[in-house]
């Protein structure tokens, strides 16, 4: 897969890139570019964002300068990148990430990723360069970097070879695998640390009672809508 990300703070993605899982990944053929809107921009004094029409705190991503950047890096006009490859927009507006959308973005050759910054985009960018606007939850990060890298992680770790365990990515959190519900709870030694047990099942043996034992703990999980710990 392609992963071209477009933002104003390329070494952002430096660290990202030295991340082992996303390393094994690139090692295995897949890509990760970026592409800084900065130095393409066709205003002077390396300009890319504006004050808002109307009035209003911060600055806004400029529809020009994304439309050079785009047409000079990939040679065509943005309008028909979108119909060639993903494009998204990282927007807190946007359609919420979840595991059905990173499985259907695993799926695709190539992604270009959009970061806006500041106040964010003007929004003839996400209306006519986007193929997808999307956010990664509803509160606001300071910019589409940090939404950029949670996209794709949760991608690279859906692809074929990514994880150590061939299964890991089967059976994991909101997958088809344990019917949209989170992971049951794990646990490894010691047995018992300061008086807590673990679940004597799982020092059992019997593997058909842990599979038992995990679903419902999982589907527990999945009823409480999100709480990540069943405390007593
Ligand atoms: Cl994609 N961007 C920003 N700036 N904030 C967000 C987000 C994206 N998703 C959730 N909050």
């Amino acid at each position: 897969m392609q992963l071209d990300v477009v933002t104003l703070f390329p070494e952002w993605f430096d660290w990202f890139r030295g991340q082992r899982h996303v390393g094994n990944a690139l090692a295995r053929g897949h890509e990760l570019r970026t592409l800084n809107p900065r130095e393409h921009t066709p205003l002077s004094g390396g300009q890319v964002d504006d004050t808002p029409f109307g009035g209003g705190a911060g600055m806004v991503l400029r529809v020009d300068v994304m439309d050079a950047a785009l047409r000079g890096f990939y040679g065509m006009d943005p309008v028909d990148l979108r119909h060639q490859r993903r494009v998204l927009a990282l927007t807190p507006g946007g359609r919420i990430l979840d595991d059905g959308f990173v499985e259907e973005l695993a799926a695709e050759p190539a992604i270009t990723l959009l970061c806006g910054r500041y106040e964010g985009f003007d929004e003839r960018i996400v209306q006519h360069f986007a193929s997808d606007p999307v956010s990664v939850g509803r509160y606001v990060l300071s910019g589409g970097e940090l939404a950029a890298m949670v996209v794709m992680d949760a991608v690279l770790r859906k692809l074929p070879g990514s994880l150590g365990h061939a299964n890991s990515a089967v059976e994991e959190s909101f997958s088809a695998a344990l019917g949209g519900d989170p992971e049951y709870p794990h646990y490894t030694r010691p047995a018992e640390y300061r008086g807590w047990k673990v679940p004597e099942v799982l020092l059992s043996g019997h593997h058909e009672e842990i599979r038992q034992w995990r679903r419902a703990r999982s589907r527990e999980r999945g009823a409480a809508g999100g709480a990540s710990s069943s405390l007593p």
